[in-house]
């Protein structure tokens, strides 16, 4: 059996943290607000939102809500999110993806100023992380680095394969690991013979987004499997793009789906609205 990483607890942990440093700075007369908003009423974007709204409370960090109507319209969110970059109250602005097809996510991201990009979705970010500056780092990422260190897995000097591209996740992953000192490989959907390219991986990262396609053939014997999908299978039970079972008995660590990278997102976006009053 490999050991199962436990994003979970992990999570809890990060939380943990950063609940601490917000009763340290209340205690300095300091509050932490978080602005999050959602337009329309996707319900999964519902659920993560009010994961979000959740996990603030729990930190002692103020949470603004604004729910607006699915015809808000694109002017009409870059106003608020104008006001939001002006108003010295507001620590992190969050807004929730993805927006109605009429409004402009590249337009809305860039609109939120880069001292308050928590998400860290913007060029802003996402080029100081290239070019190894202090920055926001997206939250799926830098919890999956947060998942390796503090399960003690080696990521220097290992070949880490990763599946997907995407601004999210696939692209600021990459460049995470490297940070790390990884060899890195970046796999999609024209890569050529994609279980030759996995089964080099010490570290495999799955994000494809499709429910269990990697099962023991794309992997190395004592490799470490991250996966990042989420799905729900014919029973209607959380499943993710690794088929665990097939897996779990040619791996040294695994995260399971669900409690293993989920919960780490919103931990980081937790330690996000923090970071600026952390040293280093
Ligand atoms: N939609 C899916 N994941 C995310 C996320 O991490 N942040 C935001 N803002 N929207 C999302």
């Amino acid at each position: 059996m490999p050991q199962i990483i436990d994003g979970k607890a992990i999570s809890a942990q990060i939380k943990e943290e950063v609940k601490q440093k917000v009763s340290e700075l209340n205690a300095k007369g300091i509050n932490v607000c978080l602005a999050v908003i959602q337009v329309g009423n996707d319900p999964a974007s519902s659920v993560y939102v009010g994961n979000k709204k959740k996990a603030c409370e729990y930190c002692g960090i103020r949470s603004e809500s604004y729910e607006l109507a699915e015809e808000t319209s694109e002017s009409e969110l870059l106003e608020l999110i104008g006001r939001l970059n002006k108003d010295e109250a507001v620590d992190g602005i969050l807004v929730q993806l993805p927006l109605p097809s009429h409004i402009s996510e590249d337009k809305v991201i860039a609109a939120i100023d880069p001292s308050k990009d928590v998400d860290g979705f913007s060029v802003n970010s996402v080029g100081a992380l290239a070019v190894g500056k202090k920055g926001f780092r997206s939250c799926t990422p830098a919890g999956i680095i947060e998942l390796l260190k503090r399960s003690n897995i080696e990521i220097s000097g290992r070949e880490c394969v990763i599946i997907g591209r995407s601004n999210i996740v696939g692209k600021p992953m990459a460049l995470m690991m490297l940070e790390q000192n990884a060899t890195v490989t970046v796999c999609h959907s024209r890569t050529v013979d994609l279980a030759s390219v996995t089964s080099r991986a010490d570290i495999l990262i799955v994000a494809i987004g499709r429910p269990r396609m990697i099962t023991s053939e794309y992997v190395k014997e004592g490799a470490v499997v991250i996966d990042v999908g989420i799905h729900r299978n014919e029973n209607n039970k959380l499943c993710g793009d690794v088929d665990f079972d097939d897996v779990k008995d040619k791996c040294s660590y695994i995260t399971p789906v669900p409690g293993g990278v989920g919960p780490m997102t919103i931990a980081m976006l937790m330690h996000n609205c923090v970071s600026r009053y952390l040293e280093n």
